[in-house]
């Protein structure tokens, strides 16, 4: 009996209410044809731009705050994936455009060096050759005059959250064919370094080429993994992210706490086999640097 009384409800409703259902769906199937028509032209376009989404989507989707002084008048959306949380590493696809990154390695391609090393104690050139053989060049965002590694360190300060005077400027590394970076911390264990003024709490990499083979970046301790004492720092081991063209990969080093070093962040480079390795890496240190320009 009860269920009748429902159905004859449904249908005194439907009767007294069927032209403004109907006005109803008319207005949602036009806005979902518009939105849908908006997102198409968008995907079409590859995504070049920062903010890919126009205006009037954003304020309609999203129901906007005022913002402070210093703040911005726009929804940023920067899609990312959780790699991992122990480190904890951000997968960001199509962080950078492809223009964007043969335009950077454009730029550092006049002044590779062979990439150097902090030492140890008791560590030199000699006894460490094998352990980094890239190839890289510093660039800060003012000294490319193209303004495109402007554009990326202000979304890297925008994803992290981070002000990009605490960032070290850019460190542009090529890493041809057998070329490798041992597993090592981008933090200084001031038990090995002595003391640090400024601490490298959290590197983002982005991915300039696509590496037909080998070249990945390596967490060999992911999750507590391989952490017993046999790790040799040349195995190619745990989790593994593959260099594709114009993606970026954050991770920190320190813990939330900023005062210890996280062990799970050990990495390395994988060696190329086939095809020319290119990364922007961008270092954000703890404090502001001194000579940010
Ligand atoms: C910081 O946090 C880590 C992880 O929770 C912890 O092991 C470490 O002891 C903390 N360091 C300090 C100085 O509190």
């Amino acid at each position: 009996m009860k269920g009748k009384t429902v159905r004859g409800n449904w249908s005194f409703r439907t009767n007294k209410f069927t032209f403004p259902y109907v006005f109803l769906l008319c207005i949602f199937f036009f806005f979902a044809g518009f939105f849908g028509s908006t997102l198409f032209s968008h995907s079409q376009d590859g995504g070049h731009g920062l903010r890919p989404r126009s205006r009037f989507l954003e304020s309609t989707e999203y129901n906007l705050m005022t913002a402070g002084d210093s703040g911005d008048d726009s929804i940023t959306s920067i899609p990312f994936q959780v790699l991992s949380w122990k480190p904890r590493a951000l997968y960001f696809p199509n962080f950078a455009t492809a223009e964007q990154c043969e335009g950077i390695v454009d730029v550092a391609k006049a002044g590779l060096k062979p990439s150097a090393l902090a030492l140890r104690k008791g560590e030199n050139e000699e006894n460490t050759k094998g352990v980094r053989t890239s190839s890289g060049v510093f660039l800060s965002a003012s000294e490319d005059k193209t303004g495109i590694l402007d554009v990326i360190e202000q979304k890297i300060a925008r994803a992290t959250m981070i002000p990009r005077t605490h960032g070290e400027a850019f460190n542009i590394l090529r890493y041809e064919i057998g070329q490798r970076y041992n597993s090592h911390y981008d933090a200084f264990n001031p038990a090995e370094y002595g003391p640090q003024k400024s601490q490298r709490m959290a590197s983002f990499l982005l991915y300039l080429t696509n590496v037909e083979e080998g070249g990945e970046t390596m967490f060999p301790f992911e999750n507590g993994l391989n952490m017993d004492g046999s790790y040799e720092y040349e195995d190619c081991i745990g989790l593994k992210i593959r260099p594709r063209k114009g993606d970026g990969l954050l991770f920190y080093s320190l813990f939330p706490n900023g005062s210890t070093i996280d062990p799970t962040s050990l990495h390395g480079s994988c060696p190329v086999i086939k095809g020319e390795k290119w990364v922007a890496t961008k270092w954000i240190t703890n404090e502001e640097q001194a000579d940010y320009r």
